[in-house]
């Protein structure tokens, strides 16, 4: 059997511990690929992707936007959730509901049925954009896990431990997997090295990823 989008139908995803509270779970978003796609697009269209600049003046490589009640937003002042767009003035567009569904759906399946995500950071990487190893920890609550989906072009996720110079393990993600960390790992160093180029029959040469958080 085969899905809309011509791919094998997994009944079964194959699912893989990355670490202590850190499961991956391959290909878990196909099933709402039109949807999402859809309604990104939407977000987008009030909250357009932007080149943010760090507190050291650096321009990230990877464009971002958000949805949901906080966003995730950085500065020269620094990094930190806001409930609305500084681009616009307006609050982030709401998280819709194909979002909110996958990202409880894959957390329940990865052990933590009680996610209930506020914020949706936005990443679109092009060819050669890079996020460097870091610490999700601008969240107030640190027991709630992330859900991380990625769609488009394939990725290398590097996932690491708590300290930066922990062994950094290189796992390749591709359109429609979905890592979650939590518990233990919820402060594990990761990030995303330079996009390869590509052609992806749906996002063409863009990989876009959503992180789902519980920011406020
Ligand atoms: C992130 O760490 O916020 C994004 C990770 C990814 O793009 O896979
Ligand atoms: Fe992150």
């Amino acid at each position: 059997m085969r899905d809309l989008f011509g791919d094998a139908v997994f009944h079964e995803p194959p699912t893989e511990q990355l670490a202590d509270g850190a499961i991956l779970l391959r290909r878990r978003a196909l099933p709402f690929e039109a949807e999402l796609l859809a309604a990104l697009e939407s977000v987008v269209a009030k909250a357009p992707f932007r080149h943010l600049v760090t507190p050291g003046g650096f321009e990230m490589s990877v464009a971002m936007t958000n949805c949901g009640n906080a966003g995730w937003v950085s500065d020269r002042t620094g990094y930190r959730y806001d409930s609305r767009d500084p681009l616009t003035g307006e609050p982030w567009p709401e998280m819709p509901a194909s979002f909110l569904r996958l990202a409880t759906e894959a957390a329940a399946d990865a052990g933590y049925p009680a996610f209930a995500p506020d914020a949706c950071l936005v990443n679109l990487y092009e060819p050669g954009a890079r996020l460097s190893l870091h610490q999700d920890k601008d969240e107030r609550d640190l027991a709630n896990p992330i859900v991380s989906v990625s769609l488009g072009l394939p990725a290398t996720f590097q996932f690491g431990g708590l300290k930066r110079t922990d062994p950094i393990r290189k796992i390749p993600l591709h359109h429609g997997d979905v890592v979650v960390w939590g518990g233990p790992s919820r402060l594990f160093y990761h990030g995303v090295l330079a996009l390869k180029d590509g052609d992806h029959e749906t996002l063409g040469r863009r990989r876009i990823n959503l992180t789902f958080r519980k920011a406020l």
